[in-house]
């Protein structure tokens, strides 16, 4: 079957019933079984021509030698033996366990995202067609050219213009985790740029190979994770600052993060002369002797740039309430947000720990309910959802922003190492966090009806179309027409008729 509601416009007269069919239309969606959804894919599919092509976009960044893949998905002999293993993963779409982690719901919400890398329907079709069929290598002269390989040193959101690495730090094989604060770097900056994107990898001595058994993404790694400002000595924070006493933060560093990349309307400044603080880091053991440390990559925007928006705070979660019961599945969670001024959300990133399984992320305003999103959630991946700029939601002031967070502590969620225990709040794994460290920018009145205009503009909507994510955006309802009141029978006096 297809599920409705798939496109980010829904163009349907009347809200109210805009919001009974996106709840049928999910709740049949959801009961459909994977397969029966995918759509035919006609004659044969090869390894060469169809199948290299999606693991060259999607799966090679890690599925490549010295990476943080447990095997590379470059070569057909490579490829073939992990044919029904790609199926089976690939298949389980939204969540824990799908390949390549990213756990969008592809049935509700906003479906445009910067560097998304899952799979269409048509593609997860040709990878079950090809599995199934025994999986053909085909004519190699289809294959496409090979894609630019770099292994772990590879940077995912181009080749930064400044790196700035952490102090290099030692954890034995056998030690406790650690939590501290390192000696900050500097950045040697000689004027302020405005970044683009940052990236943050491990460089580390763990030998490729050296460790067969590994199984899981964190065990290539000790950094598990870094809270980090920028700062310049001696120098109070302002508005554009993103470090402690400021508006702003810079996203969190966690092992398995992809890189950020920052709307072209809302840069992050990093000072002439500012430093890197490596705050907050948690290092723990991963079974070797291991020597690490952060590189942080930056790209800039081109000198002389200038943002429109400065960003908001995000204050979209909930610790005091978590009460996450033993043995239990499908327990839940809500946290909400008033909004104070315009805002343009920006990212959205769902954190729990072991027990949390899913997330969604609503708009209400007034009497309008949107759900903007609803993404699956495996605690071994940090996943920061990037709105495309066209389709980022405009929120008026007053919008209460809502997380949902979906719990399982039945024994079914492999993460959780013993789902007998009850967990409340905390930093362990096996305690709980439930919070959406995404980002937005604060608009004035006036940019935020500019944005809407342009939105409006590009969308061509028509009177009374609902676009998820921007309450306001639709057009001018259509008023009732004022018609003459038909005269009645039995009279003919044409009362009523003015
Ligand atoms: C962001 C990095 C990343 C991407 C992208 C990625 N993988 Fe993986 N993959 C991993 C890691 C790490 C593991 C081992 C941990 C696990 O099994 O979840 C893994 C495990 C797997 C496994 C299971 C291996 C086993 O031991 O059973 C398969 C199959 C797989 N990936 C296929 C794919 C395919 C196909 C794609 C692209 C469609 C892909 N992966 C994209 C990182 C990635």
């Amino acid at each position: 079957m297809i599920c409705p509601l798939e496109g980010f416009l829904v163009t349907i007269r009347s809200l109210r019933y805009a919001m009974t069919l996106g709840f049928t239309a999910f709740a049949l969606c959801a009961t459909a079984t994977a397969a029966d959804t995918l759509p035919a894919v006609p004659g044969e599919v090869t390894f060469s021509r169809d199948i290299a092509p999606i693991l060259q976009r999607s799966c090679q960044n890690c599925h490549q030698p010295d990476s943080v893949a447990p095997m590379s998905l470059l070569t057909y002999q490579q490829v073939r033996p992990w044919a029904k293993s790609i199926k089976t993963r690939t298949m389980i779409r939204d969540k824990a366990g799908v390949m390549p982690p990213y756990y969008l719901e592809k049935n509700i919400g906003i479906q445009h995202f910067k560097n998304d890398p899952s799979l269409s329907d048509l593609e997860l079709a040709k990878i079950a067609k090809w599995a199934d069929n025994g999986a053909p290598e085909g004519n190699p002269a289809d294959l496409p050219a090979a894609k630019e390989l770099g292994g772990n040193s590879h940077w995912t959101a181009g080749t930064p213009d400044l790196i700035i690495p952490s102090p290099w730090i030692t954890v034995k094989a056998g030690a406790p985790d650690w939590w501290g604060e390192l000696a900050s770097a500097p950045t040697g900056l000689t004027e302020d740029r405005w970044v683009k994107s940052v990236e943050i990898r491990e460089e580390n001595d763990v030998q490729s190979g050296s460790d067969g058994g590994r199984k899981t993404v964190g065990s290539r790694y000790i950094f598990h994770h870094m809270i980090w400002t920028t700062h310049v000595p001696g120098q109070e924070a302002s508005v554009d600052d993103f470090s402690e006493g400021s508006s702003g933060t810079w996203p969190v560093h966690e092992v398995g993060r992809n890189a950020d990349i920052f709307p072209d309307s809302a840069g992050k400044l990093l000072r002439k002369g500012a430093e890197v603080v490596f705050t907050s880091s948690h290092l723990h053991s991963n079974g070797h002797d291991t020597k690490s440390r952060l590189l942080y990559g930056f790209t800039f925007f081109p000198k002389g740039y200038q943002p429109e928006f400065r960003y908001g705070r995000r204050a979209l979660g909930n610790g005091v309430d978590i009460d996450i019961l033993g043995g239990q599945g499908e327990q839940r969670l809500d946290a909400y947000q008033v909004l104070e001024q315009p805002t343009k959300i920006t990212s959205y990133e769902p954190h729990m720990h072991a027990p949390g399984v899913r997330m969604c992320f609503e708009a209400i305003w007034g009497y309008n309910v949107q759900t903007l999103n609803c993404t699956g959630y495996d605690h071994n991946w940090v996943r920061a959802y990037e709105y495309e700029d066209d389709y980022a939601p405009l929120l008026p002031k007053g919008t209460i922003l809502h997380i949902i967070g979906y719990f399982d502590q039945s024994g079914k969620n492999k993460n959780v190492p013993d789902p007998r225990n009850w967990s409340g709040s905390g930093n362990r794994s096996i305690t709980n966090m439930f919070i959406d460290l995404g980002q937005g920018v604060n608009m004035t009145d006036e940019q935020f009806e500019k944005e809407m205009a342009n939105r409006r503009a590009k969308l061509h909507l028509r009177p009374n179309d609902v676009v998820i994510g921007c309450p306001l955006c639709n057009g001018e309802p259509i008023k009732p027409r004022q018609r003459p009141m038909a005269a009645p029978a039995s009279t003919g006096t044409g009362a009523g008729q003015e």
